[in-house]
C-alpha cells in the first residue's frame, strides 16, 4: 500500500468520527462528555500528525519549501492539538463546546489541504517505489504502537 492511500484511509476515518462529533457535541449535557470526546480526538489526531511529520515531511521537504509551506504544514498540526488542549481547562459547558466544534471545523480544512494539495503532490512527485516503502514503514509503525486490550502486549498476533 502506498503511504498516500494509507494516510487517506485513516482520514476516512476521521471523517466519520468529525460527523459523529458534529451531530453529538450539541446534545451533550456534561462537561466532561465533550473533555472525554475531545481527549480521544486529540489522541487520535496525534498519531496521524506525528505518522505525517516523521514519514512524509523528509522525503517532500524540498516541495514544501518551494511552495512556501513547510513551516504552515507542521503549525498546522501543532496549532490543531493546542485548541483541542485549551478545552482540558474550560469550566463552562458552552465554551468547551464552542471550542471543540471549532476545532473540528479546522481539522476538516487541514484534511481537505492535504487531500487537494499534499497527497496528490507526494504521489506526483514521489517515486511509486519510494511511498510504497513509506507505506510498509506506516504499517510498521502503527503495528508497534497497537496495544491488545486483553494481553497489554504491544503487538499481539
Ligand atoms: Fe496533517
Ligand atoms: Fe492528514
Amino acid at each position: 500500500m502506498k503511504i498516500t492511500e494509507a494516510l487517506l484511509a485513516e482520514h476516512l476515518v476521521f471523517h466519520n468520527m468529525l460527523d459523529h462529533i458534529e451531530t453529538t457535541t450539541p446534545k451533550l449535557k456534561t462537561l466532561a462528555e465533550i473533555k472525554s470526546l475531545a481527549a480521544m480526538l486529540e489522541s487520535m489526531l496525534k498519531a496521524h500528525s506525528n505518522t505525517e511529520d516523521q514519514l512524509f515531511l523528509g522525503p517532500l521537504e524540498h516541495c514544501f519549501e518551494q511552495l512556501g509551506q513547510r513551516d504552515a504544514f507542521m503549525e498546522e498540526h501543532e496549532e490543531m492539538g493546542h485548541h483541542l488542549r485549551r478545552i482540558r481547562q474550560v469550566k463552562r459547558i458552552k465554551q468547551a463546546r464552542d471550542l471543540f466544534l471549532a476545532a473540528v471545523r479546522r481539522s476538516r480544512e487541514h484534511f481537505d489541504k492535504e487531500e487537494r494539495i499534499v497527497f496528490p503532490m507526494a504521489e506526483r512527485l514521489l517515486k511509486a517505489k519510494t511511498l510504497a516503502a513509506l507505506g510498509q514503514t506506516w504499517m510498521q509503525q502503527r503495528m508497534n504502537t497497537s496495544v491488545c486490550a486483553s494481553c497489554d502486549n504491544k503487538v499481539c498476533v
